[in-house]
């Protein structure tokens, strides 16, 4: 059960990437028919705390920290998710289980960065993990003859520093062991 839960969340996250959820319109109906019962406001039902009909309230549980129920962009570490599909004491709602199109709007939400707001920009998941722009692989080749492939980093002394494209790992190589042309295309490329 609970596996089946967790291919859930990833498939959500796939489906995220297409999808755009409103809140007002996608997801506050949602827990207007789940939660509110037991946390709102309006109800005078304060469960743990946790209401979710007065935004100013619930905002305090949405960013990007450890303790938040919600953190924008990562739908895999909201503890409101996950209680949402754990198998758990603290499942939510008790003893019920939203649908998996429920589930599926709500991860999208997160997903575009649990915004109130409708239209507002939406966050990718991908940007969570922004790309360090790599150097560009060049062919190096040394006195014996052999070529490797890998990015120029910067000269060092009398080494030429190297990124390994296969792991992205730092070598130093001694510049007078490389060809006489490879030793210029690393000058060129170490001159501003
Ligand atoms: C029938 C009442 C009821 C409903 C409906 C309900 N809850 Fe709860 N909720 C509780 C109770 C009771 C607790 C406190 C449980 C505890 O502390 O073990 C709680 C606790 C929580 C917590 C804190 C738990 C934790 O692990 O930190 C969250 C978050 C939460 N609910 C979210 C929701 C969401 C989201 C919904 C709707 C999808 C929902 N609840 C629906 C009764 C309810």
């Amino acid at each position: 059960m609970l596996k089946n839960h967790i291919i859930l969340i990833s498939w959500s996250l796939t489906a995220a990437l297409a999808g755009a959820a409103d809140f007002k319109k996608d997801i506050q109906p949602i827990l207007e028919k789940n939660c509110y019962e037991c946390h709102s406001v309006k109800t005078g039902k304060k469960k743990a705390g946790f209401v979710f009909d007065d935004l100013e309230t619930f905002k305090l549980d949405i960013a990007d920290n450890d303790v938040a129920q919600i953190r924008p962009g990562k739908p895999a570490e909201s503890h409101f998710l996950e209680i949402m599909v754990n198998d758990g004491k603290n499942h939510m709602p008790p003893n019920q289980q939203l649908s998996s199109s429920d589930i599926k709007k709500i991860t999208e939400w997160i997903a575009e960065g649990a915004s109130f707001e409708s239209g507002a920009p939406k966050m990718t998941v991908a940007a969570s993990t922004p790309k360090k722009s790599l150097p560009p692989i060049m062919s190096w080749t040394n006195m014996e003859g052999k070529t490797i492939k890998a990015g120029f980093v910067r000269l060092e002394g009398e080494n030429v520093v190297l990124r390994m494209p296969a792991n992205a790992q730092e070598v130093s190589y001694p510049l007078a062991k490389l060809s006489e042309a490879s030793q210029k295309l690393a000058r060129d490329c170490a001159a501003p």
